[in-house]
């Protein structure tokens, strides 16, 4: 049953929200990549990107995927097609991770990972998230905005560019170990926990 919106929750942002903006900040990361000369700062926000776009996307597949397949015709397959995304994503960034930023193939890894995102981007607000909001009430859309707030600021330290935790950070994920990996069981492990 419908509950009807109130004035608080309208104004509210909902989870749709959350994840298209999320979107663009990472495309606007992406965007300070491809124009960054400074080899440091190229490594920065290339971690940084990784690190936004997992947890981006593991909080889609909490809480995104299970609404998606249980309120929207075709959900399955939606889903299906969305987690074929996230694998040629996390394809790239794994490489990117590894890739030294002064190499050609940094640039190029960084090409591709933005025309993914673009992608990723376009099918699910043209498609899947207005599926999401002409079917689950505003109310439920606001609530699963606020479990992927929570999961998100479950997520291990993130470096920055120019902070001081980029340090840490690195050895927190351990060099060479495969960041995309080892913040993806974290995430999945610590916001189920
Ligand atoms: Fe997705
Ligand atoms: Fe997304």
């Amino acid at each position: 049953m419908t509950e009807p919106y109130t004035d608080r929750e309208d104004t509210e942002a909902d989870v749709v929200d959350e994840l298209s903006s999320d979107h663009r900040e990472a495309l606007a990361l992406l965007d300070r990549l491809a124009n960054s000369t400074d080899a440091d700062q190229r490594r920065d926000l290339a971690d940084t990107v990784i690190a936004e776009v997992v947890r981006h996307a593991v909080a889609e597949e909490m809480y995104v995927y299970p609404a998606m397949r249980e309120h929207v015709p075709d959900g399955d397959q939606a889903v299906e097609h969305d987690i074929e995304e996230h694998k040629q994503l996390e394809g790239t960034m794994k490489q990117l991770e590894a890739v030294d930023p002064s190499e050609p193939r940094f640039d190029s890894l960084v090409r591709e990972m933005t025309e993914q995102l673009r992608h990723h981007a376009y099918d699910e607000e043209t498609e899947q998230f207005p599926r999401l909001r002409e079917r689950i009430p505003r109310d439920e859309l606001v609530r699963m905005r606020e479990k992927v707030e929570t999961a998100k600021k479950l997520a291990p330290t993130r470096p920055h560019p120019s902070a001081p935790n980029s340090e840490l950070f690195h050895k927190l994920a351990g060099p060479g170990v495969g960041m995309v990996d080892r913040l993806r069981d974290r995430l999945t492990h610590r916001s189920t926990a």
